[in-house]
């Protein structure tokens, strides 16, 4: 700090001054290297806080990039706004959308991104949120899109705060329609596969219960074939006995001999034979007649006319049909008038006591319920109550438990082993009620056991049953 003070560069000559001078310079220098320590200090101040500085610097350049990348990837446009309604910050989405840059938009008036028709809702918005309104939602607002793309946009908005809570302005975030559409159209779709399936199922139900019941038809078509071809073989013999004595009259035999021969050929017994043989054919022949009808009802049930039938004969048909295939059947109680005509689609009715009496069976020969006093029994009545017909089929095995009541008429359920039930029995069944106009009810039988109740139109009307409608009931 050398030429910093002393009188030989002031040039002053005055001895006092001198003395004064050169105290003061003594001082000064104190001064100085005060001052140049606090320059040091301040200096590495300084220097400390630069580097305080680029470490927040870059933090913030981190953060920004981060939130540059999340707005970068969201699919849904955003927008901000002060609470003039001048845009502070726009995503990717919208300046792709509008066709304008981040710095051509921010600055300008919000209202300008969308259609005139949309500016009074937009502000009305704006004006909710600012008054403290937590979230307008669901407002549909078209932007005004680049390249005649869609803008039309679903949208909701939520109020931005400063640091003291006031507001500050919105928050805008908008899903294009268009994409909510194309999922829309998608979901419609996927329900549509859904349909598909589960109409299959129905088919397979319907199909694995054709075969179920086949077994059944196969033995009662047995029986009376068997009857058939015995009186066959039985006519065949006599006719030969007939011809062989009548070729005997022919030859002009002794009346002797002719008697002897009579005898032999027991032509009595068979002439007595012939007409209630020819009648047990004719029956046998009948009742092959019969179940093949009942099975050419079952099996074009789907587009089956609305008839008069007696629904007595129905329901024995459906019991014999199902007991016939069970090893042990049990007990079957009927409770039913001598005749009861109904006006209905006679194979969806057979299919709906079919099954019913098939899980009546199913829970009695389940052998739960052993405990019962009374032995295994399906009880089946029919009547008619006003307009009304109502059938019940009702069983004194284990009975539905009431924490699966709401769900047995459900398409799937079951309680049956995997590869015994398909759990479509009831729901197709309740389905099936519901298209002939009437209902399928459940309830606990008196002393245990399940009660079902098929009530239906006794006239046929309501429901459109068979699908191909406009059919008139003959009666
Ligand atoms: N009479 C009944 N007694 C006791 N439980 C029954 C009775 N009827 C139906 N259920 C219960 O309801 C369930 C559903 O019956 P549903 O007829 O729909 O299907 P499933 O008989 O199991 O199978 P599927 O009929 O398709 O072969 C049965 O698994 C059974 O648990
Ligand atoms: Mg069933």
């Amino acid at each position: 700090m050398s030429g910093t003070g002393g009188d030989h560069t002031t040039g002053i000559q005055d001895p006092d001054l001198t003395g004064a001078f050169a105290e003061m310079g003594a001082q000064g220098e104190d001064l100085w290297i005060d001052v140049i320590r606090q320059m040091d200090s301040v200096y590495a101040d300084l220097v400390s806080s630069q580097v305080a500085l680029e470490e927040h610097n870059t933090a913030l350049e981190q953060a920004r990039g981060f939130l540059g990348s999340v707005l970068g990837a969201m699919t849904d446009v955003l927008v901000v706004c002060d609470a003039q309604g001048r845009i502070e910050q726009v995503n990717p989405a919208l300046t792709t959308l509008v066709g304008k840059s981040a710095e051509q938009l921010v600055g300008t008036a919000i209202l300008d991104l969308f259609r005139v028709e949309d500016h009074a809702d937009l502000l009305a918005a704006l004006d909710a949120l600012a008054r403290g309104q937590a979230v307008v939602e669901g407002r549909e607002w078209e932007a005004i899109a680049a390249n005649g793309s869609s803008g039309a946009l679903s949208v909701n908005s939520a109020p931005r705060r400063d640091a003291s809570g006031r507001f500050a302005g919105m928050v805008l975030v908008g899903r294009p329609i268009g994409e909510l559409q194309r999922a829309y159209r998608e979901l419609g779709a996927a329900h549509q596969r859904l349909r598909q399936t589960q109409q299959q199922l129905l088919t397979t139900e319907k199909m694995a219960a054709l075969g179920r019941l086949v077994a059944g038809v196969a033995h009662e078509l047995n029986n009376p074939i068997s009857f058939v071809f015995g009186n066959m073989y039985a006519l065949k013999r006599y006719g030969a006995a007939i011809t062989q004595y009548l070729a005997a009259l022919d030859e002009g035999r002794s009346g002797e001999d002719l008697a002897a021969l009579r005898a032999k050929l027991k032509i009595d017994r068979v002439l007595a034979d012939i007409s209630p043989l020819v009648d047990g054919t004719l029956e046998g022949a009948e009742r092959v007649r019969d179940i093949v009808q009942d099975l050419r009802r079952f099996s074009a049930n789907q587009r089956e006319p609305l008839e008069t039938f007696n629904l007595v004969r129905l329901v024995q048909t459906a019991v014999d049909w199902v007991i016939k295939t069970m090893r042990d059947p049990p007990e079957v109680c009927f409770d039913l008038p001598e005749r009861l005509d109904i006006v209905s689609r006679k194979g969806q009715l057979h299919q709906i006591l079919v099954n019913l009496v098939q899980n009546a069976a199913d829970a009695l020969a389940s052998g739960q319920g052993e405990a019962r006093e009374q032995p295994p029994c399906l009880s089946l009545s029919a009547r008619q109550e006003g307009e009304e017909i109502v059938v019940r089929v009702v069983d004194n095995g284990p009975g539905v438990p009431a924490s699966v009541q709401d769900k047995i008429f459900e398409p799937f359920f079951t309680t049956k082993p995997i590869g015994s039930g398909t759990g479509l029995g009831l729901y197709v069944s309740y389905t099936m009620a519901g298209k002939l106009g009437g209902s399928l009810d459940y309830a606990d039988a008196p002393g245990g056991g399940a009660a079902f109740t098929l009530r239906l139109p006794a006239h046929g009307e309501g429901g459109d049953g068979g699908g191909d409608g406009g059919e008139e009931a003959e009666t």
